[in-house]
């Protein structure tokens, strides 16, 4: 089966083709970091004015990149490819409203025009399969727990089966992926605030000498789960990482250095990656301890990484060092850009949709509607 994915949630505009769930024939992904950059962060109307702006190029290479048509550099025959396609998918929620709607009536639009039916999918249904692209179904057993992390989400999900979850825990304020974006623009790192975060962290070497409070939901225990000497019993498997903004704020106040700014670097190169390391370690330690102890309660057999942070080596060798001992399998997406926004893991979750659940009538398109605060289930 050929689906043709669309995503514009947020801040990258993203159209793929991927057969049978997993073999990804193209994944074009028009990324408006640059954009972006300049405001330290999303501003929701430039976003989706972007999104328009781009989303026609996107279509068309992606159909050129999956080779389902003969076309030249710039001609490229949809309705020639669209009779190879057997079912449009596109994010629905949850998102960023103008962002959706440029998705989501673009493939309305060609679901209309090509007969083809639509199929709305819910954004951190498309992260969690993200980890079955390019690998065989075979290969995983349930149940899976699944830790969600990017910067609009950050939930345990418990999946006894396809399309099916159970919401074990989620972060009762900040996303990790969000308090990554903060902590950077508090540091004057620049934005998106992961990748300059784990960048920084690796030019300190050593022990950092500022421990960060964990939130494990004890009150008065606030230690980190090294220093415990062992993973603490968490008393719930929520996460809340507003407090670390609070306390990363202060420590760079207490240098001396003044209110931060976005445009500016704040503080010193060596206390800004000492900062860097001791804040990841902190939001790692509380991830990866809390995964580990929702894994062995509920008995999984696999623990499945997704979301924009899964692209955070630290945290996935922090993980593989807590399961590997339970002898429960780890996965986290196969190729890096399958683990921040793109279209290819939005197919790969209609797919499995569908294969469960019957294909969507023709006229789908017709009462699908965008939703900004759409719930997982
Ligand atoms: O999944 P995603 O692309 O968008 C949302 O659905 O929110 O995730 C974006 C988030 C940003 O907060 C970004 O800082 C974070 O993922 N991120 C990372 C890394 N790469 C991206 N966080 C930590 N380490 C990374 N290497
Ligand atoms: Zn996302």
């Amino acid at each position: 089966m050929l689906v043709l994915s669309i995503e514009t949630s947020c801040d990258e505009t993203s159209v793929a083709i991927v057969r049978d769930g997993r073999e990804v024939l193209s994944n074009v992904i028009a990324s408006q970091i640059d954009l972006h950059q300049k405001t330290g962060g999303v501003v929701p109307e430039v976003a989706a004015r972007e999104h328009v702006l781009r989303i026609q190029e996107c279509i068309s290479k992606s159909c050129r990149d999956a080779q389902l048509c003969v076309s030249t550099a710039d001609n490229i025959d949809l309705r020639e490819c669209s009779r190879a396609i057997d079912l449009i998918a596109v994010t629905q929620g949850p998102g960023l409203i103008g962002c959706l709607l440029v998705g989501l009536n673009t493939a309305k639009t060609l679901s209309y025009v090509h007969k083809i039916p639509l199929l709305g999918v819910n954004h951190v249904e498309g992260h969690i399969y993200a980890n079955f692209l390019e690998r065989d179904p075979e290969e995983f057993q349930f149940p899976i727990l699944v830790l969600t992390v990017s910067g609009g989400h950050n939930e345990l999900i418990l999946m006894r089966d396809h399309v099916t979850y159970e919401l074990v825990g989620e972060s009762i304020d900040d996303a990790a992926g969000e308090a990554f974006d903060k902590v950077a623009r508090i540091l004057g790192l620049g934005y998106p605030g992961g990748p300059v975060i784990e960048k920084a962290a690796l030019k300190f070497e050593g022990e950092a000498s500022i421990i960060f409070p964990r939130a494990w939901g004890i009150k008065g225990n606030t230690n980190p789960s090294s220093k415990l000497g062992m993973e603490p019993q968490v008393p719930d498997f929520n996460f809340s990482f507003s407090g670390l903004k609070t306390a990363a704020l202060q420590e760079v106040e207490k240098s001396g250095l003044g209110p931060p700014e976005a445009d500016r670097n704040s503080c010193l190169p060596d206390r800004q990656a000492e900062l860097a390391k001791s804040f990841q370690e902190a939001v790692i330690d509380a991830l990866a301890t809390k995964t580990l102890q929702a894994a062995l309660k509920y008995g999984v057999k696999e623990v499945h990484l997704a979301g924009g942070v899964s692209a955070n080596t630290a945290l996935r060798t922090k993980l593989e060092e807590f399961l590997t001992p339970h002898k429960i399998n780890f996965k986290f997406p196969k190729n890096f850009s399958y683990c921040t926004d793109n279209a290819a893991m939005i197919a790969a979750a209609a797919y499995y949709r569908v294969q469960k659940e019957a294909m969507p009538d023709l006229d789908n398109w017709e009462k699908l509607k965008a939703d900004p605060g759409l719930v997982l289930h």
